[in-house]
């Protein structure tokens, strides 16, 4: 493990991660490790970096390449930083036919950034995601852990200036 970060696994983000591991067998604790991940991402500000990353390894006793392969191939976790508010906006098929493409364009010139990038102010960030189940409502967006369906510019506008 780095030492050149913080032990983020201890107090309550311990304790939570605990109460994950504690659902499995004794020798399966690394079936925890997706929970794991978004435990430390969000105590982290929103996002993962190596360092934290080898600390679950450690935890779960796990090699870090495997932590290492589920945080890149699931798109929940993120390897840079994040605003505030992370926007996930549905790029796939449904909301594509469904104008994805004119919301997309309207918030990056809303918020002034593109996908993958961190409003100035540090609140907003936009990201394309897979489908989210939610296409009967296209185009779609998730923030924190609230879908916004059937959007338009006005919508968005009023989302937006919603949020803290
Ligand atoms: S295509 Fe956008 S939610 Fe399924």
């Amino acid at each position: 493990m780095s030492s050149t970060v913080e032990n983020i696994i201890q107090g309550s983000v311990k304790e939570r991660i605990d109460r994950w591991v504690a659902r499995y067998p004794d020798d399966q604790k690394q079936s925890a490790v997706m929970a794991a991940l978004r435990i430390v991402q969000e105590t982290n500000g929103g996002h993962l970096t190596t360092e934290l990353m080898d600390q679950i390894a450690d935890y779960l006793e796990m090699p870090p390449i495997a932590v290492y392969e589920v945080a890149t191939f699931y798109g929940n976790y993120e390897h840079e930083p994040v605003g505030k508010h992370k926007i996930c906006l549905c790029n796939s098929i449904s909301c594509m036919l469904r104008g994805n493409d004119e919301i997309l364009a309207h918030m990056e010139k809303k918020l002034n950034i593109k996908p993958g990038e961190v409003t100035e102010d540090g609140r907003f960030s936009i990201k394309k995601v897979e489908c989210l189940g939610a296409c009967g409502g296209a185009p779609m967006m998730q923030i924190g852990k609230t879908y916004y369906e059937n959007l338009t510019e006005a919508s968005v506008d009023e989302i937006l200036d919603g949020l803290e």
